[in-house]
């Protein structure tokens, strides 16, 4: 890893504030990537239960060999069972810091990216369709919705019948191609480059993303002890809305009234954090 690529972890100060790691207690990291947040547990005395759905993501974190850390290949949206294949039932606290960690972004292979040249994958797991699949064989309709739902992209309709009418001559193979057909669709744009959102939605799509978050938080609520915190720091507004949402209609006590953002010292450090929000809650004490 160099100084480039090395994951800087999100709101770290905040959220270890939160997570009130009390030694030989275990928390449970849903999102490990890179193991920066993880590292803060672990120092402070905490044992982590560290899952991602990444075969990479879980091999680099093996490899780290920390003292404390189980690693487990799963999406969160399997935690309860991740839980009792440890022999766990129940957590002093758990983190999900969602998103795309920067590796992957980096990693053109992975397909993530509307700016560097890759396949059409975009999983990141093992589970679920390509983004080939999504772009080159779903109705027109359906990815008219996708982009709506998933990016909230105005010109949904614009994009999805331009992506139709280009497969129809050949295949869209990769990152850059359907970038193209995109920015072609809706010309150029100030606030950021044209496929962004489409991009965004399709991954989104591919991954379940609001779907495995939904399971995770209802799990999470239950196997929290009483006392334990959930945190969760969302990257975009529809899984932020998934969160607040949840939050409010669960039993637990909601600790962020209004969500945690990074310090303009932060944003300026680390760019990926400008969109951060960090929201809390904690079980209560029968
Ligand atoms: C932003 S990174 C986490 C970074 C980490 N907190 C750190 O400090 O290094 C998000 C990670 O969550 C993983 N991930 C995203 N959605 C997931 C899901 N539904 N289940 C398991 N892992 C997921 C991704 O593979 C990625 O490695």
């Amino acid at each position: 890893m160099d100084a480039i690529t090395e994951h800087i972890p999100v709101l770290y100060e905040e959220v270890l504030n939160l997570l009130q790691v009390r030694p030989g207690q275990v928390y449970v990291d849903a999102t490990l990537g890179g193991a920066g947040h993880t590292k803060g547990i672990l120092e402070r005395g905490g044992l982590v239960i560290g899952l991602d759905q990444d075969p990479e993501a879980v091999a680099r974190a093996r490899a780290l060999g920390l003292p404390g850390l189980r690693v487990f290949q799963r999406n969160f949206r399997h935690l309860k069972e991740v839980l009792q294949e440890a022999g766990v039932s129940q957590v002093a606290g758990i983190l999900a810091d969602l998103g795309v960690s920067s590796f992957h972004l980096e990693d053109p292979k992975r397909g993530f990216s509307y700016q560097r040249e890759g396949p059409l994958d975009m999983r990141m797991g093992e589970e679920g369709p390509t983004a080939y699949e999504v772009v080159n064989t779903l109705p027109l309709e359906d990815l008219r919705r996708i982009l709506l739902d998933l990016g909230e992209e105005k010109q949904a309709h614009r994009i999805a019948k331009a992506i139709v009418e280009r497969r129809q001559k050949a295949p869209i193979r990769t990152t850059l191609e359907l970038a193209e057909v995109v920015r072609r669709a809706v010309g150029f744009r100030k606030a950021g480059h044209p496929a962004r959102k489409t991009f965004q939605a399709i991954r989104m799509y591919v991954n379940n993303e609001l779907g495995a978050l939904e399971e995770f938080l209802r799990q999470a609520e239950e196997v929290l002890a009483p006392g334990g915190r959930l945190l969760v720091i969302t990257f975009h507004s529809l899984e932020d809305r998934v969160v607040k949402r949840f939050l409010k209609e669960s039993s637990l006590k909601i600790l962020t009234k209004k969500p945690i953002t990074p310090s303009p010292e932060e944003v300026a450090k680390n760019p990926r954090s400008r969109s951060a929000k960090l929201r809390a809650a904690e079980k209560e004490v029968a």
